[in-house]
């Protein structure tokens, strides 16, 4: 038994591995002291065997097989001629350094290697991945493999996940991590509206949280067996892996395939959790966030016209929008090729001369003159069967020859793996971005892959050569990965990407549940949070302006809605809070991002801290039980510091009336770290749809 112990900053991973036999994982949690006795640790957690179990009880391990009695989810399922392989992988070798190992298991018979990498990141967050390799002179096929198989330490007893829908993304449920365990996978050739690619596993006990996703684009499944007959210590193992109808790919002579990473973290609760997270993709993740600009506030044209665009009233919609202190106009849908409703002309990416007699060129320059940035919308994998594209190409897209080719919103999907479809596409794109100052792309993709021919992962594999291509040849433009909304939002793309479109709910009520669940994995700058128009198109429900407005302020920042049809007064409201967005959006996009708890449901809050100053929002959703809510207790403050405490105006109408001190709120309080996150503050949270502003300056000690 050889242990290998890796160390981040507040973590420890200690591995057990038997050349011959299993590697396991024997420690996951806070980092230990330097002079652990490590097999001293592993004998303390080693079991006995009971009854009704194999005499050499089966250890699952970091490479989970059908093997030796344990009776769980094999972590790798190959075949040959159709017929599925009885596997035996091995530890064969591994080596390590301070913070990653790499375990190499063979499997003899079959001939094939697999090559398991865990990582300690300098964010301290584990990235897993697997690469196989077959060594043999007859072909693979590879139906599974997971990127991960975490033997889950058992004091994780309660599991949170999410679920959704078109415009409900990410509605969490927290359970107990019971016998059934856990079963969640997409089939749509993109992670979707499911939420099954995050989790959270909770220590019930501690509070101590550890969080898991699969960094991939495409198809997943994720899945946690709970002590499998067989099992030799009852732990449940967690498993996620990448998946398409085919598998995942075949594997000549000499060939590998490697899954996507997996990432997990470790935090002592929900919050720490966030801040983990949030600092590996600020770090690590994003294409190169050292360098953004503040990120700038959108009008989209999407709600405010839709599918009846003029230049004209673009030009009035980008001077209304100038008025309110927008910095980016993006124009949305239908301003291509024949594009007048959502069932034609995907795939012809050429400015409309209905629309634009001169191009695109009057109305950008229109938008840089009003002293804003342009942005374009775009679906480029998709093809509309009325358009050019089509009629000239009509193999190029996913299909399954003699079968019927079944669209969904009027389209079919591109087969991006064949050289000459990307190509085009990058032609495509480059000739609108070569011409045009063009600062940002919404890249949509509103359709599930079908019938793909097994082809899902290939696809997901040929977008991101893509993205690549098109980033490396013009690294100034911003990219926004848009699907109907959140259904394709993931640490995979956002490598590309320096936005995401969360849903495409702008209900501000249905959006701070939409955005505090996203807000548990991925930073307030990359969530995209839009004023929508009053009534929602979505949910029909009429909120105030000074709501939508507190509600958007805390992301990134747009308005999707026509200022024309708003009050004088709905749009001098919202020209404060655009001009409140601006001053803050510097904390709240470099900050640590706390969750504030209240003891009654209907009350939400986050508080977003950075340097001397913090900001929080703090809603109110539903009518109020009592006549004077519990204060509002802040979080992630320094104890012994003073801060200067202000309610950022506007107000909510009615706050005024309920405040007991406004001039004092105006002024500022000025209490101590401790007496804000312990004592709180007594907001007027007493109407339903109503939401403050907390202001925080520290004082100088
Ligand atoms: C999708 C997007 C929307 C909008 C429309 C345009 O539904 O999610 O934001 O861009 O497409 O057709």
């Amino acid at each position: 038994m050889d242990y290998v112990r890796l160390d981040g900053a507040a973590l420890t991973l200690v591995f057990a591995c038997v050349r011959g036999g299993t590697a396991d994982l024997t420690y996951c949690g806070a980092r230990l002291p330097e002079d652990e006795v490590i097999a001293d640790l592993a004998a303390a957690g080693a079991r006995g065997l009971h009854e009704s179990q194999p005499d050499i009880a089966p250890r699952p391990g970091l490479l989970p097989e059908r093997k030796g009695g344990w009776s769980g989810t094999p972590a790798i399922e190959l075949r040959r001629g159709g017929q599925r392989l009885e596997t035996d992988f091995k530890a064969k070798d591994w080596s390590a350094g301070s913070a990653s190992i790499e375990i190499t298991f063979s499997d003899h018979n079959l001939g094939a290697d697999v090559v398991v990498i865990w990582r300690i990141t300098k964010s301290d967050v584990i990235e897993v991945e697997c690469t196989i390799t077959n060594l043999s002179q007859q072909e693979l096929d590879l139906v599974r493999l997971a990127a991960v198989s975490l033997p889950v330490p058992r004091r994780f007893d309660e599991i949170t996940s999410f679920a959704g829908r078109w415009a409900g993304e990410m509605r969490e449920t927290r359970r107990e991590l019971a016998p059934e365990g856990f079963s969640h996978k997409s089939a749509g050739g993109k992670p979707g509206f499911g939420g099954g690619n995050w989790l959270i596993l909770h220590d019930g006990a501690s509070g101590e949280v550890l969080g898991a996703h699969l960094a991939w684009s495409g198809d997943y499944q994720t899945c946690i067996d709970c002590d499998p007959p067989g099992s030799a210590d009852g732990r449940a193992v967690l498993q996620m892996a990448a998946a398409g109808d085919a598998g995942l790919g075949c594997l000549l002579a000499a060939s590998s395939i490697k899954t996507p990473k997996a990432v997990l973290a470790l935090a002592p609760d929900r919050s720490a959790l966030a801040q983990r997270l949030h600092t590996y993709l600020r770090a690590e993740i994003l294409p190169r966030r050292e360098d953004w600009s503040p990120r700038k506030v959108h009008l989209n044209s999407w709600e405010a016209l839709g599918f009846d665009l003029s230049q004209d009233k673009l030009m009035a919609l980008a001077e209304n929008a100038a008025a309110l202190g927008i910095e980016r106009f993006v124009l949305d849908d239908g301003w291509f090729g024949g594009r007048r409703n959502d069932q034609t002309s995907l795939g012809d990416w050429t400015v409309s001369a209905d629309v634009f007699p001169q191009g695109l060129g009057p109305l950008i320059d229109h938008v840089h003159t009003l002293g804003m940035d342009f942005g374009l919308w775009m679906e480029p994998e998709m093809v509309s069967p009325d358009s050019d594209l089509y009629r000239a190409h009509p193999d190029w897209c996913l299909h399954v020859d003699g079968r019927d080719r079944p669209t969904m919103r009027g389209q079919l999907v591109l087969d991006l793996s064949r050289p000459e479809v990307a190509d085009y596409l990058f032609a495509a794109l480059g000739a609108l971005l070569c011409e045009h100052r063009i600062a940002y792309l919404k890249w949509d993709h509103n359709r599930d892959l079908f019938p793909a021919g097994g082809r899902q992962t290939g696809q997901t594999v040929a977008l991101y050569a893509l993205l690549r291509r098109l980033r490396d040849a013009h690294p100034l433009v911003e990219i926004e990965s848009c699907s109907s909304g959140g259904a394709r939002i993931d640490y995979g793309i956002l490598r590309f990407c320096h936005r995401v479109w969360p849903s495409d709910n702008n209900d501000a009520i249905e959006r701070l549940r939409i955005m505090r669940a996203w807000s548990q994995f991925l930073p307030l700058e990359v969530l995209g949070s839009h004023v929508g128009p009053s009534p929602n198109p979505i949910t029909g429900r009429r909120l105030a302006m000074d709501f939508r407005a507190k509600v958007a302020l805390f992301g990134h920042m747009g308005v999707e809605a026509d200022p024309e049809r708003m009050s004088e007064a709905e749009r001098a409201i919202l020209a404060a809070h655009i001009a409140l967005y601006k001053a803050w959006r510097g904390v709240l996009h470099q900050g640590a991002l706390h969750r504030l708890d209240h003891p009654d449901p209907g009350v939400t809050g986050l508080i977003a801290v950075h340097r001397d100053e913090a900001l929080a929002l703090v809603a109110q959703t539903t009518f109020s039980p009592v006549f004077d809510a519990a204060p509002v207790r802040l979080a992630g403050l320094e104890r012994h510091a003073r801060y200067r405490v202000t309610l950022p105006e506007p107000w909510p109408g009615k706050a005024r009336h309920y405040l007991a001190n406004a001039g004092q709120w105006r002024q500022g309080l000025v209490l101590s770290g401790a007496a804000l996150m312990q004592h709180g503050i007594a907001l007027p949270l007493t109407h339903p749809e109503t939401a403050l502003l907390i202001a925080l300056e520290r004082l100088p000690a």
